[in-house]
């Protein structure tokens, strides 16, 4: 009797200590999809008021005219944001200093007492994040649309973005636990599914092939293994855990592959696709032999961004905060000296040579 009465209290106080950690069954739907398709978005209102808090946008100070002096007239070494008025310039400074280093202040790109040095390396590193940003807000507007970003959409007051990716060599006991297969392992990059670890390489550096599904009822022409197929679903898994939203929000579940049945959101998406794979290629990727070695992945690769960098778990990075129509000069394209553009030579240049050279011929 007795046993049997501590047994169902253990089991009862064990169900309540269990469910405390369930979610209560308060989720909101919204629908984003034709009716009775299903395709709603669930959310917690607790869970979004926090998402809210955390992604509320520092003010700007007020904007002040492009008069004359220009940067270019006035500082010895600035390639990309010459074309700016002294004030205009120093506002902009101060607004990456918050953006990126609240903490360190300027010096956290600049050499002490010498601002036209290129002898740090964060500060070659943020010349080409400039570019960056020009280059997403003057040619991406397909997907970053008015809104465009700045700085503060992927850094958000860090030196390093909370989301970036290297090249996965996966995990180091692979050997005990026999041919895992680049995958059969929780991959954090697909929300913890045991799908492909390193699909990130595949589609937002390398451009393999995403689509994996037939388009007759029996197999013909369609050649998409499994693996292929894998894949997908693991970036798939990255993109709605990146958007904090499920397949529904781009997808009619019935029909995965068909546009017509898809929302807007996924064309959007797909531009979203094109534009990180162009980021990494183009940008970041190159930027290896700038940083130093603690900055880069087990494989030796630079840090990368993918859909989390700038979205970090909402549908709107920001729920769409609107900050570089303060910030009209990172919304257009800057022509640049070759110097510009961080080449490999042109980095260990950057960082070396140039800036001392011309201080010395200058006698500074
Ligand atoms: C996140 C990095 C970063 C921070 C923080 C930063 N700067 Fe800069 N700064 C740059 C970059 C990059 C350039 C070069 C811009 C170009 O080439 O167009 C630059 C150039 C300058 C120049 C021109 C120097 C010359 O003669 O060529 C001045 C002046 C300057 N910054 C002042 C400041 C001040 C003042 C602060 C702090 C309020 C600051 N910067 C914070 C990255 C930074
Ligand atoms: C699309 C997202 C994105 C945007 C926009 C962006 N960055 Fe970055 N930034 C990155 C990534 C990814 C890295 C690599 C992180 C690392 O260094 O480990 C990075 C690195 C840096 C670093 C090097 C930090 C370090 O300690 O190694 C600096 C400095 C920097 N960014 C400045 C800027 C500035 C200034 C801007 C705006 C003009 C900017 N970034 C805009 C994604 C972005
Ligand atoms: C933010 C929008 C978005 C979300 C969320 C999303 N997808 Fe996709 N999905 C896309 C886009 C865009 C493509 C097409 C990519 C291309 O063609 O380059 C695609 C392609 C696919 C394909 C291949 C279709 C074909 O033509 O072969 C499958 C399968 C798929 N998604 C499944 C999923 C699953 C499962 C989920 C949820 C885990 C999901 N998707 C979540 C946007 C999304
Ligand atoms: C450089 C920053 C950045 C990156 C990287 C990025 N996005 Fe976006 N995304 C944005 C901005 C900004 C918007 C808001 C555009 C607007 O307001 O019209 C947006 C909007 C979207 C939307 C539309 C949401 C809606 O509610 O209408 C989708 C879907 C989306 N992104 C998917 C993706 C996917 C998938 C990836 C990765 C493959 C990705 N994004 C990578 C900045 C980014």
């Amino acid at each position: 009797m007795i046993k049997q009465w501590f047994a169902k209290t253990v089991s009862i106080a064990l169900g309540v200590v269990l469910l405390a950690g369930c979610e209560p069954p308060t989720a909101e739907s919204t629908q984003n999809g034709f009716r009775g398709t299903g395709m709603l978005q669930l959310e917690q209102p607790k869970v979004r008021e926090a998402k809210v808090a955390a992604n509320q946008v520092p003010a700007a100070s007020p904007a002040l005219p492009a008069t004359p002096p220009y940067a270019k007239d006035v500082y010895q070494n600035v390639q990309v944001l010459g074309d700016l008025g002294v004030g205009q310039f120093t506002r902009l400074m101060a607004a990456m200093t918050q953006w990126v280093a609240p903490e360190e202040g300027c010096n956290y790109c600049h050499v002490t007492g010498n601002l036209a040095s290129d002898d740090i390396y964060t500060k070659v590193v943020s010349r080409r994040m400039l570019q960056m940003t020009q280059h997403i807000n003057a040619n991406w507007n397909d997907h970053v649309g008015e809104t465009g970003v700045t700085c503060y959409t992927c850094h958000r007051g860090n030196n390093v973005p909370a989301e970036i990716w290297f090249e996965d060599p996966g995990p180091r006991s692979a050997a005990k636990a026999g041919w895992r297969d680049n995958q059969n392992t929780p991959a954090p990059v697909a929300a913890m599914a045991s799908l492909p670890y390193d699909s990130l390489s595949r589609y937002l550096l390398g451009d393999e092939e995403i689509r994996v599904i037939g388009n007759t009822a029996l197999p013909s022409t369609n050649t998409s293994s499994i693996k292929a197929t894998e894949g997908t679903y693991s970036l798939m898994m990255h993109m709605s855990d990146a958007l904090g939203v499920n397949c529904t929000f781009c997808h009619n579940t019935r029909a995965m592959a068909d546009w017509t049945q898809s929302t807007p959101q996924r064309v959007t998406a797909w531009y979203g696709i094109e534009m990180a794979r162009d980021l990494n290629v183009d940008y970041l990727d190159p930027l290896q032999p700038v940083y130093p070695e603690h900055r880069l992945g087990d494989l030796g690769d630079a840090p990368k961004a993918n859909c989390a960098t700038c979205h970090q778990g909402v549908n709107k990075p920001l729920y769409g905060a609107a900050m570089v129509k303060d910030f009209p000069s990172l919304t257009v394209e800057a022509s640049t000296s070759a110097m510009g553009q961080v080449s490999s030579e042109a980095a260990s240049a950057v960082a070396t040579s140039e800036a001392v050279d011309r201080q010395e011929a200058e006698g500074i």
